[in-house]
């Protein structure tokens, strides 16, 4: 089933994006190729949040596999509650609704594989490496140029549906002035404006892949080597903070589990667990 439950060219957002690609269920249809994810889409040219999207969406009873895109955000949001800048034209806004038969507790690894995902597409499409922020930003020069949201709703000790959302800035040419010093976009590293459409293809083929694998083994060990490979403070000092407070440590790395294994100044080692956790390098964003 393809959806197009609103493409009426209506462009938004900020004047000054000069790259711009045009998105449309026609170009994500001729490009989305991937087995299963995808094989249901819906497009938006403005939305509230894909995420709020595909949950209302999974909600309905859409199945497994559909992918959300929207060309603007009116209100994108990011994790710990923070909202997410997501201007028309620049960006690709995406969610994904999965139906998985594993347990809750399993469901944060979902980000982790995503942000496996969009990096290997990130370099597939525009040929830059970034690296991972654990566990769920892409960064390059310091600064992040994808953020990944994944949500989750259960019933008793069962979930009923993730949405795993990612952020990609793809062609902005500027930002707004508090994240001038922290984001970045493709364009920006490349000088080259690039095909979203194209981008969420190849986001969609390796999240198939790594997904798949991920559900067989049930754990993350399949990108666990290729993942801390790219990991940005690997074997560096990080603050760790979160509600009760913050800690300096070194970052050694993931486990199997998407945990972050760190060892603290009195040599003790400690496995941190997603959850509402921010990890930062001693001087700043990363
Ligand atoms: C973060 O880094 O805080 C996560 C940002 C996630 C942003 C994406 S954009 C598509 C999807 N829809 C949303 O409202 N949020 C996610």
């Amino acid at each position: 089933m393809k959806e197009n439950l609103l493409d009426k060219g209506d462009y938004q957002g900020n004047r000054r994006q000069e790259h711009r690609d045009h998105l449309s269920l026609q170009e994500l249809e001729r490009q989305i190729q991937s087995r299963w994810l995808g094989s249901s889409l819906c497009y938006y040219d403005k939305i509230d949040s894909t995420n709020l999207e595909a949950k209302r969406l999974a909600a309905s009873g859409l199945p497994e596999g559909t992918v959300v895109v929207a060309d603007l955000q009116e209100s994108g949001r990011g994790r710990l509650g923070r909202n997410w800048a997501s201007p028309a034209g620049c960006g690709l806004w995406m969610s994904m609704i999965l139906r998985p038969s594993f347990l809750p507790v399993q469901a944060s690894m979902v980000t982790l594989v995503a942000a496996m995902a969009v990096m290997d597409a990130i370099e597939e499409v525009s040929g830059v490496q970034v690296q991972i922020k654990w566990p769920n930003d892409l960064v390059a020069e310091g600064r992040k140029v994808c953020g990944i949201l994944t949500e989750m709703s259960m019933e008793e000790n069962r979930i009923r549906f993730i949405i795993c959302g990612m952020g990609v800035n793809v062609n902005n040419d500027c930002f707004p002035e508090e994240l001038e010093q922290k984001a970045i976009s493709l364009s920006m590293l490349t000088g080259k404006k690039l095909s979203r459409a194209k981008l969420a293809a190849a986001v969609c083929r390796f999240f198939e892949k790594y997904y798949e694998d991920f559900l067989v083994r049930q754990n993350l060990g399949g990108i666990k080597n290729a993942y801390n490979a790219r990991l940005v403070n690997r074997n560096q000092k990080v603050v760790i903070s979160d509600g009760a407070g913050s800690f300096t440590c070194v970052s050694e790395g993931i486990d199997e589990t998407g945990a972050l294994l760190v060892r603290r100044e009195d040599g003790t080692r400690q496995a941190i667990s997603s959850g509402e956790v921010s990890v930062r390098g001693l001087y700043g964003y990363v």
